[in-house]
């Protein structure tokens, strides 16, 4: 059964997205392919925005372009108005390709490098959020040197428990952010020093969070140490209350409380409680989020091609055959979304040469890889994915919601070219990025023989060579 979404719908059998029918554009291109949609990047900004600015009029939203940074997205999601959040060099440089000026960045991470922070500090973004004491300390020497004092935020663990994937968790206990017991004194250290200028407190505490009870919870310890902040002479004007907001990945009416694939929330709801307790507390206080799933997770689909089909006896603990199991493989596997096996993440799955027919015949979905973990997690925690009967090599298999955190993760493992991505808008295909030649597959070897001081321009020659 096909769940259509208004912009997806079926002809002649076929999935189409947005006017554009995926089958007959996989029967056209190489698969496998990621297609986004436009429109869905502007419908997301802007139910985001007016969520958020209808409660909390000083609200500005920063897109994490860690959950995409393919130069055309972000060049949407410019162009859709609002803002970007990078998480590396890498990420800073990129933004500043697609057109984002210095004040609409803020720049995260856990372990900036002191090049990082210099390119930072020398562009002038709107905040550089700091990770730890030490890490303070470092911002405070490199903007020394620069000349230039550092807009700073703090990332604090404000300690809240979070309903969501334990890979996922960044508060209470996880990697990130200063101890709550440290935070004052290191917010005193940064007002005191005239390299750095603290301006707000930062708290993200985790991604595809499926309550609002953790943003209600970790919201009011923020104002309560902003009010500490404050009392201890170092006013801020801003709390970053960061991203998380869940997208639900599973097609189910009630969501189990631990199923954090399954989210019945709108933006609306994630507004709705986090402005409630801002508004309630201090009305004055501008609000900055981080979205980045919420914004382009359901804005792709990937589209793949079955390449092979088995049957297996299915056995006991004894090896006795005890059934059969249908397998079926598709040319896409973690190379190309990541998440499948690093979290076990679930994609619905439909098969788009087929849209029309009953999908009630139970087969094993596998990738290409050599692996015997690269087999995709089944529909509701079975094993099995709930495909028409006839499927077969040939037909095509469409991934849904695989805008976040996909493109960023591809990797060439088995020397598979990372795949290529379009967007698709009333008919109309563009190509937003290529898929890798087999010459980029070998394009940062050096060729044996080659000499080691003639390496690709903007690399390190080893010392010596
Ligand atoms: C610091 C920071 N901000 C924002 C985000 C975006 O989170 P999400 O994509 O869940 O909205 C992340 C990702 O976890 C993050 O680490």
């Amino acid at each position: 059964m096909v769940h259509l979404d208004g912009d997806i719908t079926v002809s002649d059998g076929h999935l189409v997205f947005d006017g554009v029918d995926v089958v007959a554009l996989a029967r056209r291109v190489a698969t496998p392919f990621f297609v986004f949609s436009p429109r869905r990047i502007r419908w997301n900004v802007s139910a985001m925005v007016n969520a958020f600015t209808r409660r909390h009029l000083d609200t500005e939203i920063f897109f994490a372009s860690k959950a995409c940074s393919n130069l055309w997205f972000l060049d949407q999601v410019r162009r859709a108005g609002i803002n970007l959040e990078v998480n590396s060099g890498g990420e800073l440089w990129k933004a500043q390709r697609a057109g984002f000026a210095p004040a609409q960045i803020i720049f995260n991470g856990v372990a900036k490098t002191r090049d990082e922070i210099r390119a930072a500090v020398e562009a002038g973004v709107r905040a550089l959020v700091v990770d730890s004491v030490y890490e303070l300390e470092r911002i405070a020497e490199v903007a020394a040197a620069v000349g230039r004092p550092a807009a700073v935020d703090l990332r604090v663990d404000v300690n809240v428990a979070t309903l969501t994937h334990p890979g996922l968790v960044t508060a209470h206990g996880g990697k990130p952010g200063i101890d709550l017991d440290d935070a004052l004194e290191a917010f005193a250290f940064a007002g005191a020093h005239e390299a750095l200028a603290p301006r707000g407190l930062h708290l993200h505490i985790g991604s595809q969070i499926t309550g609002v009870e953790p943003y209600l919870a970790a919201v009011e310890k923020g104002l309560d140490l902003i009010e500490a902040v404050a009392a201890a002479g170092v006013p801020l004007d801003h709390l970053n209350a960061g991203g998380g907001f869940a997208i639900p990945y599973r097609d189910q009416p009630v969501c189990e409380p631990v199923d954090y694939f399954c989210s019945a929330l709108t933006i609306d709801d994630y507004a709705e409680a986090i402005c409630g307790v801002l508004e309630r507390r201090r009305p004055g206080l501008k609000l900055l989020l981080e979205p980045g799933r919420s914004i382009s997770g359901n804005t792709a689909l990937l589209v793949t091609t079955i390449e092979n089909t088995k049957v297996k006896g299915l056995r006991d603990a004894a090896g006795r055959r005890v059934g059969d199991e249908r397998w079926l493989t598709v040319d896409a596997g973690f190379n190309t979304l990541l998440e499948h096996t690093n979290y076990r993440w679930y994609y619905r799955t439909v098969v788009a040469s087929r849209a029309a027919e009953a999908a009630d015949t139970p087969f094993r979905l596998a990738g290409p890889l050599c692996d015997g973990g690269d087999v995709f997690a089944g529909d509701d925690d079975t094993p099995y994915r709930s495909f028409p009967a006839a499927t077969a090599p040939g037909d095509v298999v469409v991934f849904f919601d695989a805008g976040a955190y996909s493109l960023e993760m591809m990797n060439p493992y088995n020397a598979r070219p990372r795949a290529a991505a379009y967007a698709a808008h009333e008919g109309e295909i563009q190509m937003i990025r290529a898929a890798d030649t087999l010459d980029d597959l070998i394009a940062c070897d050096v060729e044996p023989g080659a000499s080691t001081a003639a390496t690709r321009a903007g690399g390190k020659a080893p010392a010596g060579s």
